[in-house]
């Protein structure tokens, strides 16, 4: 199965970008490692980030054609979107949530996610491990459906 990774606003920036906050993981350094991870989880993925967000719902669009599931970390479009909301609730795939911060441990306007209703499941605070606990479980889900 082939799974979509999906990084929205900001995320490019990884590395410089608040490092005190996000680390210094830069994205393309999340790209290998869930590629090497992938592999032993018998998964095949691909790896995108937007800064804009009608193009992340043209790709949350795309992936039902091309993808068994989602990874999403939709940086602060998860506080704000419905639009992403809706459009993962219409396509109808596996979708898991991922932040590198703990959200809920930061400012109030972060602790309100329009993606975790729509979402199999949210992880957040690990950092860049989260995208590899992220493909563990949708592995699980789509091998036991
Ligand atoms: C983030 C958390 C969001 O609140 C923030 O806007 C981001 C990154 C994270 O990965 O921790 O851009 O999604």
């Amino acid at each position: 199965p082939s799974i979509l990774i999906l990084n929205g606003p900001n995320l490019n920036l990884l590395g410089t970008r608040q490092p005190e906050v996000y680390g210094a993981t830069t994205l393309k350094d999340i790209e290998q490692m869930c590629d090497a991870a992938a592999k032993d989880l018998g998964l095949s993925i691909a790896f995108e980030q937007s800064n804009h967000e009608g193009t992340l719902i043209d790709q949350i669009h795309a992936a039902k054609s091309s993808h068994a599931g989602i990874i999403l970390n939709a940086g602060a479009y998860t506080h704000t979107s419905i639009a992403l909301m809706d459009a993962i609730a219409s396509v109808e795939l596996p979708v898991v949530e991922v932040h590198l911060s703990n959200i809920h441990a930061r400012e109030t306007f972060r602790h309100t996610s329009y993606i975790a209703p729509v979402a199999l499941g949210q992880i957040c605070g690990f950092g860049s491990k989260g995208y590899v606990l992220a493909l563990e479980a949708l592995a699980e889900r789509l091998i036991s459906t």
